[in-house]
């Protein structure tokens, strides 16, 4: 019997090794590769993969020749979450040990990601706090959320909103810049912005494709705001 126990305890050892050496991470964590959409509620302590780190990895690590593709740079596909985990740089629970955060904290240019831009440093909290939250393979559904349009004001909700989802793309030297309160009223006015964010029929769609559209409660308040005549409070 204590012979039988022996043995069962080294293969539960040896099980163990072999699992973790295979996905780099201990098979404990049990990870689901499949997302659960069943529709949870947001919840503002947790960070979602879905809602917010796969948008990140969309718009600032896809681009051409870079981490997605039939031949991902550094054989590191981020177009997946199964891409992002497989790579091994994802430690769940432990930021500091894994290499895409290594990577984007980074300070030396020849070796920081993305090579050529800044991530915001709430992007940088937002991805570690995913990791050391376990980096599961999750998702919440904002529109079970209550939205609170109390106190809409530019500076503290519309910048903000512009702030985490243009300007990325529409910063000062951008052909169509959204860093000033002006140039915001005038995108309204002259661009069409409400109908670009709201996807209307023949606007030109933003943020545009593979970025998922704005959360209902985003485009609420915006449309809220300019509704009252697009204060400048
Ligand atoms: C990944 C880059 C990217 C992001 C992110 C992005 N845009 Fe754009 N946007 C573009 C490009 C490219 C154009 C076309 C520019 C041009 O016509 O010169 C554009 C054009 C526009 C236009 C002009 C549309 C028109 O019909 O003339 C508006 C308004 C606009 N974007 C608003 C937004 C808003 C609001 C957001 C955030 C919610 C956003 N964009 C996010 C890349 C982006």
């Amino acid at each position: 019997m204590k012979k039988a126990l022996t043995f069962f305890s080294i293969f539960i050892v040896f099980a163990l090794i072999i699992h973790s050496c295979k996905h780099e991470v201990p098979f404990f964590l049990f990870q689901n590769y499949d997302v659960d959409t069943t529709k949870f509620p947001c919840n503002a302590d947790t960070v979602y993969y879905q809602n917010q780190i796969q948008p990140i990895f969309n718009t600032y690590c896809m681009g051409t020749e870079c981490h997605s593709g039939t031949d991902p740079k550094e054989n590191l596909d981020l177009s997946s979450y199964s891409g992002a985990i497989n790579s091994g740089k994802i430690v769940p629970f432990n930021s500091s040990k894994s290499k895409i955060y290594k990577a984007i904290i980074e300070t030396d240019p020849d070796d920081k990601m993305p090579p050529d831009i800044n991530l915001s440093q709430d992007k940088i909290d937002l991805i570690k706090k995913w990791i050391n939250q376990g980096a599961i393979n999750n998702y919440c559904d904002d529109t079970q959320n209550p939205c609170d349009t109390s106190n809409i004001t530019f500076s503290y909700t519309i910048k903000k909103i512009i702030t985490d989802y243009c300007l990325g793309c529409h910063t000062s030297s951008f052909s169509v810049s959204l860093d000033t309160y002006t140039e915001i009223k005038n995108a309204v006015q002259i661009r069409n912005l409400w109908k670009s964010v709201n996807h209307d029929t023949g606007a030109l769609i933003m943020p545009p494709d593979p970025a998922p559209k704005l959360s209902n409660c985003n485009i609420r308040k915006i449309k809220i705001w300019i509704d009252s005549g697009m204060p400048d409070n």
